[in-house]
């Protein structure tokens, strides 16, 4: 029982929740930072006030969608009471609601003026969302009206860029909110990532249930992104923001690069693409998020990804033409340093379970079925019997300490046996976008075995057999485990276990329970219920105009997967698409879209079925066990 709400003595609250008092000084963004030495709080800094000249890519955005995603309308004041329940986002303990319209006649948060050394940008009211004055902006042709109705019409005042706080901060578990609409700085976890953040709502602002793209955003799981929307790999694969810890104690694997030398590099990313160093990975992300734009943006068509094929991004290119790029790579080895800072948060005491031998027992389950992929400490080389080496190694008191809880090694999709989606990602293969920032070794991975059986939404009685294409694509790395008592649901789309929205003890062990059940009893899940349906009648916008009609019910990825360019056929408004969509409308032609799936896989909280075959016994046990990690 959590008296939280009612409580008085802040100190009272923290015990009776089960989480620690705040240490002093903790109120403002440097809070924890008293530890940090000036690389990492410069690092810190750069987490979370940097925005690496992206503000220019959402301006851009803001026009080419006439508003549907545009930063400066998402953060307007007169949402920050709701901002968390509607949006998903933090509020910046050190603004408060606008009472009126500023000078421009736009809502903004009124903001403290904080001076972060070095970075020239104000808050926008929302944590990782920064304000900027926009070069561009002329008083005499400004209409606020037209803006809001438009923004393509006219430049406004404010250009609003992203940082990697934006998603990676979220609210801490061993130091909840009180209220999760007024948190303060020490509410907040640097790199758990944001469980809430609800995308959808980000890049469907304006949109109407009557707009399929509506439902797409709809059936987004809170705290995922889909970072292939752009640059689009024409696949809509929403992936959970995981959590950034234990860094330093993280697995190398040595891997060959495009130019044939060998470097020691983690496997980032749900699929492990991102594997030429830490460094380029955090690089592409500003990249994605909006930096070099100029450049970038002449390598895809973003949005729709309708007009162009990929072109792959030339970092030798950008380092040279680009400021942002060479002001933030020099910014790099601070932000390593300070997510190498960063241990997860451990359950208090009092909710682990105080039988011992229930707790021994769930670690001999862990060392017998999850700890070849579930630890980053392994066997010595030449071990014999690595399950005998596991279960001695989970009694060691510190087997948990600095312990990864992954071997960070790729796992092909026909193993672990969860929603391809994610996995068949194209935009680190050859030939496209990223192309440049995963290695050989990820390109020349053989493809997954072929899937046979999978789920078919549109004739259930024929199920769907697919090869998945290799180049590297058909693979999960396996995710860190440290810390995930606080981070249910589960698996890369986060379609695991119940969503509750709560972030207090209690509720994230209510999502973890709930999550862990479903994970060891697979026929507890709702399988085939769990694919993405439309909730009524939409329509997709094409760009000649022409409304291409979606019944209720059709399963969001049976669109959402199409290879775009192969619509090019759709463009025009004609007989001829008028005739197509005539029968796309009545769901007749759901066999050829499903033949053209780049993803046919529609169940999403399907596979990880490890450890399923234990007894009850076993599973409370093991539940118990990784509650502690
Ligand atoms: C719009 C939300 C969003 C923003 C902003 C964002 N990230 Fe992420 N980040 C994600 C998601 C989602 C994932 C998981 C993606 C995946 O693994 O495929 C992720 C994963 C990562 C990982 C990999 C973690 C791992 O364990 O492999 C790193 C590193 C990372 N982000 C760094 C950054 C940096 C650096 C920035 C700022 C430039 C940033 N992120 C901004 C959403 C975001
Ligand atoms: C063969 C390697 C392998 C084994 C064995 C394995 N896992 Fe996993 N685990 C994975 C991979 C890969 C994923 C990511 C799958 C995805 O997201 O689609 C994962 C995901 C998870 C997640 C979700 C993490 C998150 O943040 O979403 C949990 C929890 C988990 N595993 C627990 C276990 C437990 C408990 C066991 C033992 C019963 C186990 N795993 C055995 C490879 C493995």
């Amino acid at each position: 029982m959590c008296f939280r709400r009612l409580a008085v003595l802040t100190i009272l609250s923290y015990a009776v929740c089960g989480a620690q008092t705040p240490p002093a000084g903790s109120d403002t963004y440097e809070y924890g930072g008293q530890a940090l030495s000036a690389q990492e709080r410069e690092g810190r800094n750069t987490w979370y006030f940097w925005t690496g000249g992206g503000e220019k890519f959402w301006r851009y955005t803001a026009q080419i969608t006439h508003g549907i995603t545009d930063l400066l309308q998402y953060v307007d004041s007169r949402r920050r009471p709701e901002r968390f329940k509607t949006l998903g986002v933090l509020n910046d303990p050190d603004c408060t609601q606008a009472t009126a319209p500023d000078e421009f006649g736009l809502w903004m948060d009124v903001c403290k003026t904080v001076e972060i050394p070095g970075i020239p940008s104000q808050s926008s009211g929302v944590v990782g969302l920064r304000k900027f004055k926009n070069p561009r902006f002329d008083k005499f042709t400004w209409d606020v009206k037209k803006y809001m109705a438009d923004p393509a019409t006219v430049e406004p005042p404010y250009l609003i860029g992203m940082t990697c706080g934006f998603c990676h901060i979220g609210f801490n578990p061993l130091y909840p909110p009180k209220d999760p609409e007024n948190p303060r700085w020490y509410n907040f976890s640097s790199a758990i990532g944001n469980q809430y953040f609800k995308e959808g709502t980000l890049f469907g602002l304006k949109l109407t249930p009557k707009d399929f793209r509506w439902h797409v955003a709809d059936k987004q799981p809170a705290g995922t992104s889909d970072t292939s929307r752009f640059a689009t790999d024409h696949i809509f694969n929403p992936n959970a923001i995981n959590s950034i810890v234990y860094l330093a104690d993280r697995p190398w694997h040595s891997e060959t690069m495009a130019d044939g030398t060998t470097r020691q590099v983690h496997h980032i990313l749900k699929d492990g693409a991102d594997s030429i160093g830490t460094a380029g990975a955090s690089l592409r992300v500003y990249v994605n998020i909006g930096m070099c734009s100029d450049y970038w943006t002449t390598l895809h068509d973003p949005i729709a990804g309708t007009k162009m094929e990929q072109k792959p991004f030339r970092i030798d290119l950008a380092r040279k033409d680009c400021a942002d790029w060479r002001a933030t790579e020099a910014r790099m080895e601070g932000a390593e340093a300070f997510l190498k800072t960063i241990t997860p948060a451990r359950l208090p005491a009092e909710y682990v379970s105080k039988d011992a031998e229930q707790l021994a027992r769930g670690a001999q389950a862990f060392a017998e079925n999850c700890a070849r992929c579930h630890s980053s400490k392994q066997p010595p080389a030449g071990t014999g019997d690595a399950t005998a080496w596991y279960r001695e190694a989970v009694k060691a008191p510190d087997f948990l300490d600095r312990n990864f809880l992954s071997n960070d090694r790729r796992v092909s999709v026909a193993e672990v046996g969860t929603n391809i989606g994610r996995a068949m990602a194209t935009n680190a293969t050859a030939g496209h976008v990223w192309e440049e920032f995963s290695s050989r070794t990820y390109k020349e991975q053989a493809p997954a075995a072929e899937l046979k059986g999978l789920y078919n939404p549109v004739r259930p009685s024929k199920p769907i057999n697919f090869q998945p294409p290799g180049g590297g694509r058909g693979y999960y790395r396996v995710p860190t485990l440290a810390g995930v008592w606080a981070t249910a649901p589960y698996l890369h789309n986060n379609a695991l276990g119940l969503f509750n929205g709560d972030p207090t003890v209690h509720g994230r062990l209510v999502a973890f329970n709930d999550a862990m059940e479903k994970m060891l009893w697979p026929e507890r899940r709702p399988g085939v219920q769990s694919v993405w349906r439309t909730s009524e009648d939409s329509a997709v916008p094409l760009e000649s105009g022409y409304q291409l009609k979606v019944p209720k019910g059709t399963p969001v990825h049976l669109f959402g997967n199409i290879n775009a360019p192969q619509l090019q056929l759709l463009r025009n408004d004609n007989f001829f698409t008028r005739f197509i969509g005539f029968f796309v409308g009545r769901g007749l032609l759901n066999n050829v879209l499903l033949r053209n799936n780049l993803s046919p896989d529609f169940v999403v909280d399907r596979g990880h079925t490890f450890g399923s075959g234990l007894s009850d016994a076993d599973k409370r046990a093991l539940i118990e066990y990784v509650r502690t990690f």
